[in-house]
Order: C-alpha cells, then sequence, then structure tokens
C-alpha cells in the first residue's frame, strides 16, 4: 500500500460543494481499490470562508494546503458575494486565487477530449470531432491576473480609472514552457502557443522566450506560434489539428473553456493545477485539481450538477498527485462505460442527477478491479 496521501477538499460555493462530495467518494473507492492510502480532511473556501471567517481564504487553509499532499476543489464565487470590495491584491478578494499563489501551481494541466458517445451532444459534424484530444497548458500563478499596481481610482474629471498589469518575468515563461513541451513527449509531440505578441510586451517576451526554449531544450517537439485570436477561431474549426496549448494565465483561462466544447460540456472538463512539470510516475505534491467549470448557482442546490469534470479531476490526482496511473485509467474507463451507458446528466441532454452518475461511475469501477 502506498501514501497515506493527505487530501484537503473545499468544496467552495453552489455546486462546489455537491461535485466534491462525488469526487470524495470516487477517490475513496479506489483508494481503496488499488491500495492507495489517504486521509481526507475538508475545509471551506470561497463566499462559503467568507460567511463564517470574513475572508474568502483563511490562514489556516494556507496552512492545511501546503500540507496536504493534494487538494480537491470544487469551485468558488457567486452573486451574493460579487458585491464585495476589497482594496488590495486579488488574493485578498479571491479565495482561489490565493491558494494558486501560495502554493506556487503555476502549471495548470487542463485536457478535453472527444468522447465516442457524445460526438452528437456536441455542436460539430463528427468527422471534425473524433479523436479529437486537447491539453491547455495554462500559466496559472502570474501575468494580468497578480501583476502590481492595479486598483481603481477617481479622476479629476469624475470618471473612474480601473487597470491592472499584464506582466511576465523571463523565468516564469521558461518554467511553463517546458511543463508544456514535456507534456508534448508523453502525448503527440505538438505544442502551440497563444499569444499576442503583435500588441503586448509581455507577449513579445513570451514568444521569444518559448521559442528559445523549444529550441535550446526540445528540438524533438514541434513547435508553432500563433496569435490568441486567430487561435481560437483555429482551434474552434478544426480542434483535432491541435495537441498541446500553451498560454499565459489569462489566455489558457479563456481556451480552457472554449474547448469544452469537444467534451460536449463545460462539465466534464477536469484540471490538475501543478507546483512543478509533471512527470510520469513521480508524484508531485501539493497540486490542486478542480474541475474547470464555476459554482453555476442556477441550478445549485438541486443535485442536478455534472460530477465527471470533478470526477476526472480525482483520476488527475492519482497519476499526478499519488504516481498512480493504473487507477487513473480505471477511473477513465468507469466514466467512459458511464456515458457509454447513456446516464448522462442534464448539461449532456440526459436526465440523471449527480448522484446517479456517482453511482454509476462507482459500479463501473467496482467491475473494472477484477480485471485490472
Ligand atoms: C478558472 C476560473 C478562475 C480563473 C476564477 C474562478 C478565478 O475561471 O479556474 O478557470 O479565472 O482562473
Ligand atoms: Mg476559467
Amino acid at each position: 500500500m502506498s501514501g497515506p496521501f493527505k487530501v484537503l477538499a473545499l468544496g467552495g460555493d453552489h455546486i462546489g460543494p455537491e461535485v466534491v462530495g462525488a469526487g470524495l467518494r470516487v477517490l475513496l473507492q479506489t483508494a481503496d481499490q488499488f491500495g492507495v492510502g489517504v486521509e481526507v480532511e475538508e475545509d471551506l473556501l470561497g463566499g462559503a470562508s467568507w460567511d463564517v471567517h470574513g475572508t474568502f481564504c483563511t490562514d489556516a487553509v494556507v496552512d492545511k494546503a501546503r500540507a496536504a499532499d493534494a487538494i480537491l476543489v470544487g469551485a468558488v464565487g457567486g452573486p451574493e458575494w460579487d458585491g464585495i470590495r476589497i482594496d488590495g491584491p486579488i488574493t485578498e478578494t479571491d479565495g482561489l486565487t490565493r491558494l494558486r499563489i501560495e502554493l506556487d501551481v503555476y502549471n495548470a494541466l487542463r485536457p478535453a477530449r472527444a468522447w465516442s458517445s457524445l460526438l452528437s451532444r456536441t455542436p460539430y459534424r463528427k468527422e471534425i470531432v473524433d479523436g479529437a484530444d486537447l491539453l491547455v497548458v495554462r500559466e496559472n500563478s502570474g501575468g494580468v491576473y497578480y501583476g502590481e499596481p492595479r486598483g481603481r481610482e477617481v479622476l479629476s474629471d469624475g470618471q473612474v480609472r480601473a487597470y491592472e498589469i499584464s506582466e511576465y518575468r523571463t523565468s516564469e515563461v521558461e518554467r511553463i514552457a517546458r511543463c508544456a513541451f514535456e507534456a508534448a513527449r508523453g502525448r503527440r509531440g505538438y505544442v502551440t502557443s497563444l499569444d499576442k505578441s503583435n500588441v503586448m510586451e509581455s507577449g513579445k517576451l513570451w514568444r521569444e522566450t518559448v521559442e528559445r526554449i523549444g529550441r535550446d531544450e526540445y528540438p524533438d517537439v514541434e513547435l508553432q506560434h500563433l496569435l490568441m485570436d486567430y487561435a481560437l477561431f483555429a482551434v474552434a474549426r478544426a480542434p483535432k489539428d491541435f495537441d498541446v496549448l500553451l498560454a499565459d494565465n489569462l489566455f489558457g483561462d479563456l481556451i480552457s473553456d472554449l474547448i469544452a466544447v469537444i467534451s460536449g460540456s463545460l462539465g466534464m472538463l477536469p484540471s490538475a493545477t501543478l507546483p512543478a512539470a509533471a512527470r510520469e510516475a513521480s508524484p508531485v505534491k501539493g497540486g490542486l485539481y478542480e474541475p474547470t467549470h464555476g459554482s453555476a448557482p442556477d441550478i445549485s442546490g438541486r443535485g442536478i450538477a455534472n460530477p465527471i469534470g470533478a470526477i476526472l479531476s480525482v483520476a488527475m490526482m492519482f497519476e499526478y498527485g499519488f504516481g498512480c496511473a493504473p487507477a487513473a485509467r480505471a477511473i477513465v474507463g468507469a466514466v467512459d462505460s458511464v456515458l457509454n451507458a447513456g446516464v448522462l446528466p442534464p448539461d449532456l441532454g440526459g436526465t440523471a442527477d449527480t448522484g446517479a452518475v456517482t453511482q454509476a461511475v462507482l459500479g463501473y469501477l467496482r467491475s473494472s478491479a477484477s480485471w485490472s
């Protein structure tokens, strides 16, 4: 038995705790089946934390996250907390971004694939999307999210000026570029780097740095650069033409929602955000695992959220956090079986609720143990 691995579960807001609950059930059963020891602790993040502690992420949660091997996050935010104005860095006003900075998780891996049983749930013709398999590598602890100064001020003419800075240092671009090239080596060996180097200084630095790291350290990986605006069109038009999409914090946020289209729903997408590059079979401590979707206040409390993004995030936790790829494959296989069986939540056109989808995944997982 490996482990025990310490897991901190932070449900967050609205559907966040619902999908984290589903993820934890899959985590515990998978751990049991594969002989991986896990100890789970739960705490608050986002608006749920604000309501109790008056802050979106407490120091205690940061300490627990630092001590954890892996952190499972649901989703944060909602209209209840949108109006709260706090001057200062984003880390004061958003618990998730504080956690990302405190843990220095800069390597956000956001995969999306076309599932054969869901092709008709996408807006694509089958031949365009069948076989599409993308990985966004998003820089997640720098750029415009954290650039200083930021703020707002009232000008002498009475207008309000609000501003932030998009900034990158060479070392920040180098380390995320390496993550993308490493990821591409384990896939189809093809990186597309996205930027706005035609208008942004940070975009120019981004492009020249990625180019140099590719040329000097990863000559075996194919690299192309695309301007971000064109890339949105090109990826949407022909998703199968791409493999790894490398982007800064803001552009990575945008394109990772876009690629959900090939999976049929944003509810399908997992992520792993790591403080290092992911390497085969060597666990990375302190990664953050979260579905890419938001907190969906419109369906909160109804028990109908799609838990698959959270469940696949748990699969990524087994792969990267615990170095147990067979368990990750078993979870993905069980999800595939559930989709093939037509057990679909409402966002995919079905009627199965969160509990039914989770139950079905657990059922297939149980039967997979006999042959794995
Ligand atoms: C994401 C989210 C976050 C982001 C929000 C909730 C701060 O959209 O993880 O993609 O912008 O990074
Ligand atoms: Mg986002």
